[in-house]
């Protein structure tokens, strides 16, 4: 991501009514590690019912995977593997005939995962791909025969608006041929109490994660956004299912960020909207899948239900 870009797209969403941030841009260096930091959390359950999932359904999943021969596991924006490391030493074992291709739009993200995955799978065939996750789709498509089995977890579709996840998933049909899985992770509509706490945690981890982006407004692009001014807020909308964040002003203020040449006025009590994560019903997944190109082949879940991986092929 560019710094042109970062600074368009902040210009953008501070001129807009109401005012917004997106949420792309929490993933700096800090705001890694804090969100290494919220999947650590008691209150976010998501990383640990997804990795539930996999840890309890392997012989499953690789059923469904190897029935037609050999296959490679691409996924999109892989971050520490953590997860799918389960999968793939569970595959290995059970001398499976397989090939994991991480794919990142940075190099340096790619080469940690490799060390990390190698260390304690050195067998493994890995072949990780810089780049846009479409072209390196497209590259793959009817590579070698195999079926690519895309995988998009950690419910990182929820933080995506409806068109743009549908234009999303839409790239990512096209470029699998038919035969090709998506697994793909949904965050389940639950007890609002229970979705509220894990985007509002008692230590202030997603609050700091949050706060990050202004602080990264402040040092790239030299703003003078003061921390303190604002709160963190996020709310859970049990209709549409989405848990919003909003940052909002405690007092009048003025916010001037020195690169875009420009000064930002906030009323009291005025939000800038951060992040939509949201919740899906099964009724809702099959929709977006059938509106994609997708057909749901199987829904799995953890042992709560809290969080669910489905499974679609491409029709
Ligand atoms: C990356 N994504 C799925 C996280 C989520 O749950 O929406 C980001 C996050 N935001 C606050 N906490 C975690």
């Amino acid at each position: 991501m560019s710094k042109t870009q970062f600074a368009e797209d902040v210009k953008e969403g501070l001129n807009s009514t109401p005012k917004r941030l997106s949420s792309k841009y929490f993933y700096d260096a800090k705001g890694d590690k804090l969100f290494q930091q919220i999947m650590q959390l008691e209150e976010y359950y998501l990383t640990r019912a997804e990795l539930n999932i996999f840890q309890t359904q392997s012989q499953h999943l690789l059923d469904l995977f190897d029935s037609g021969g050999a296959f490679r596991i691409v996924e999109l924006g892989a971050g520490d593997g953590m997860k799918t490391k389960v999968l793939l030493k569970y595959f290995q074992q059970k001398g499976a005939d397989f090939s994991y291709c991480p794919v990142d739009i940075s190099a340096n993200v790619l080469e940690d995962l490799k060390r990390n995955i190698l260390a304690e799978l050195p067998h493994l065939k890995m072949e990780p791909l810089a780049g846009d996750y479409f072209k390196v789709l497209s590259e793959l498509k009817f590579q070698n025969h195999k079926r690519n089995i895309a995988f998009f977890l950690g419910s990182n579709i929820g933080n995506f608006r409806k068109d743009l996840a549908i234009a999303f998933l839409s790239s990512i049909q096209q470029n699998l041929a038919k035969g090709d899985f998506l697994l793909i992770g949904f965050d389940l509509k639950k007890d609002p109490k229970r979705i509220l706490s894990a985007y509002n945690d008692s230590q202030g981890v997603t609050r700091a994660f949050n706060m990050n982006l202004l602080q990264r407004i402040n040092d790239e692009l030299g703003g003078d956004f003061d921390l303190e001014a604002f709160d963190h807020n996020p709310i859970y909308d049990p209709m549409t299912g989405e848990c919003r964040s909003y940052l909002i002003a405690k007092t009048p203020q003025k916010v001037h960020i020195k690169e875009l040449n420009a000064s930002y006025e906030f009323r009291a009590w005025e939000p800038i909207y951060m992040e939509v994560s949201k919740k899906y019903d099964l009724d809702e997944i099959a929709d977006l899948a059938e509106s994609t190109g997708f057909r749901v082949r199987e829904n799995l879940f953890d042992q709560e239900q809290l969080f669910a991986d489905s499974i679609w092929e491409v029709v």
